[in-house]
């Protein structure tokens, strides 16, 4: 069943959709946003709407249109032409059983071919192992899919060449091979990801280089304000990079959600970079943010996990993290990629503003090196990580307190577990705690805190004593040895200390990953598959 936008998930809001005589079915993804006036048209012309549904309307324009003569293709372009908001959609009708016509805007639409085969797809890691060949539509764009045959059209019905899009990843890729669920095997998958998202971009004599920059480093060099736009799990990957931009490029940088950013007034002008956030590269308030800096001018660069995505496709430059398909739907190994594409980008704007010695970056690139090894021994604490989880799974509430780049990692680890366990967690600056959400910590609270050696270690030290005091639990994340740290607590969680605080995340956050995956598992839940959720979320 698709993500619920109007009315509740149930048989009769399911898609496809039926006209009034039965020959046309229609799914759809999206948010048709006028359908209101274009339903209230319908009822009042005769037709009879049976689901609560936007998209139940665009199957009934399509029954008028072909009452009319058209075909089902220029019966979907006239009633496209008629309708805003979003959609990917794939129509057919009883007449002609072996053609699906399909149309986007905005929301993702993939075409794959094998063959005598066509398939039609939201997205590539559902086509892997079946496609041998991808191609991507453009807004506005309708395709005729046929066995073995496919043609793309503009929707005035002009053609549009067919070009294949490159797709390294492979059916491997898109299995479990042996883990019990994709998110496990996701974290698994860490250290290799990172190690690959590093590849080629520190050049050997210390130096950096992002390779799907369109960006001169004249460019560059005259950007006086960073922005930062992502959702979920991106933006946590923001807000680190908002603290390495600021602390070695010297770079003002502001972050706001993006489904925020774009119904405000941002002031921002062409020396603005805006820096876009994305693992799927699709997800809409992203998207728009991303198209509305750059109406006012802003360059955009994206961080995203998908080759050729929408907001790949738009930005001004791509910084790609390689992590390969996440199938999970919490964000992990795409999450860590971005934090270390970020400090990447990060070093790179202070490099080309003259900010470094060479002695100081190349100690610097030297601590992104080691931190694919180093997450691997995190990873390998997964059985200590569980016994931690055992002994909180009676918990009513998790509150994951953090300062400096703790915070960003204590919103993740509260939204991993909300996301997957289901249970009441809450992420906090741990300074704040005190100036009301401390009034909701008791005994059976479980406060988890980021505790490992930064400079604010002893800021977080007395915020953890102040919630100790009123009977939480506590866990704390430190730094393997730190004995000081773990008399604080009554579970630890340990990693390897950060070649630099600014890279502490990428460790850090791997314990709390862990913590919701086990207690996820504890309770039953599907880990890869939570409620409400969707990967790739293409509704406002
Ligand atoms: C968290 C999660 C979501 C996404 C968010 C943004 O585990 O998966 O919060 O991070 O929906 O998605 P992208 O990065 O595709 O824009």
């Amino acid at each position: 069943m698709r993500w619920a936008t109007h009315g509740k998930p149930s048989e009769a809001n399911a898609h496809p959709h039926l006209d009034c005589t039965g020959n046309l079915a229609l799914v759809h993804n999206g948010i048709i946003e006028n359908f209101s006036a274009l339903r209230n048209d319908l009822l009042a012309s005769g037709h009879e709407l049976r689901s609560d549904t936007d998209t139940e309307v665009l199957v009934h324009l399509i029954e008028d249109e072909i009452s009319q003569g058209l075909g089902l293709a220029e019966a979907l372009s006239a009633v496209l032409g008629r309708v805003t908001g979003a959609f990917a959609l794939a129509v057919v009708h009883s007449s002609d059983p072996d053609l699906v016509v399909a149309a986007r805007r905005v929301s993702p639409l993939v075409l794959g071919r094998n063959g005598d085969v066509s398939m039609v797809a939201s997205d590539i890691p559902a086509l892997l192992g079946h496609a041998k060949e991808f191609f991507v539509l453009d807004d506005d764009q309708l395709a005729l899919v046929r066995p073995g045959a496919l043609e793309v059209r503009n929707l005035d019905g002009s053609p549009v060449p067919l070009r294949p899009r490159a797709v390294e990843w492979d059916l491997e890729a898109a299995e479990r091979s042996g883990y019990p669920d994709f998110m496990s095997k996701e974290i698994h998958e860490q250290p290799q990801a990172l190690a690959d998202t590093l590849a080629g971009r520190l050049a050997e004599e210390g130096s950096l280089r992002l390779d799907e920059d369109r960006l001169s480093d004249e460019d560059l060099r005259s950007v006086d304000k960073v922005f930062v736009v992502a959702c979920g799990s991106s933006l946590h990957a923001g807000l680190v990079a908002k603290h390495a931009i600021e602390h070695w490029a010297r770079l003002p940088v502001e972050i706001d959600f993006a489904s925020e950013f774009r119904y405000r007034d941002p002031v921002l002008d062409g020396r603005t970079l805006v820096v876009a956030i994305s693992q799927s590269g699709e997800t809409i308030d992203t998207l728009q943010a991303a198209r509305s800096a750059a109406r006012q001018r802003a360059r955009v660069l994206t961080v995203t996990n998908v080759v050729d995505s929408s907001m790949a496709r738009e930005s001004d430059a791509v910084l790609y993290t390689r992590a390969g398909p996440e199938i999970g739907v919490a964000a992990t190994k795409t999450h860590l990629t971005q934090i270390v594409a970020l400090d990447v980008l990060a070093l790179y704007l202070a490099q080309v503003r003259g900010l470094f010695y060479s002695n100081e970056l190349s100690l610097l690139l030297d601590g992104l090196r080691s931190l694919p090894s180093l997450v691997e021994e995190t990873i390998e604490r997964s059985g200590e990580v569980q016994a931690t989880a055992e002994r909180c799974a009676e918990a009513g509430s998790f509150f994951f307190i953090g300062r400096h780049v703790g915070y960003p990692v204590a919103l993740e680890g509260a939204l991993k577990l909300k996301e997957i366990s289901y249970l009441h967690a809450e992420g906090y600056p741990a300074g704040e705690l005190k100036h009301g959400p401390i009034a909701l910590v008791q005994e059976g609270s479980v406060v988890v805190a980021v505790a490992t050696r930064t400079p604010l270690w002893e800021k977080v030290a007395s915020n953890i004593a102040e919630v100790s005091a009123r009977g939480a639990r506590v866990v704390v994340v430190a730094n393997e040895g730190d004995t000081e740290t773990a008399a604080l607590a009554d579970d630890v969680l340990w990693v390897p200390k950060a070649p630099s605080p600014l890279f502490a995340p990428v460790l850090d956050v791997v314990p709390l990953q862990l913590l919701a995956y086990h207690l996820a598992r504890l309770r039953g839940n599907d880990v890869d598959r939570p409620r409400n959720l969707a990967k790739t979320v293409t509704v406002e």
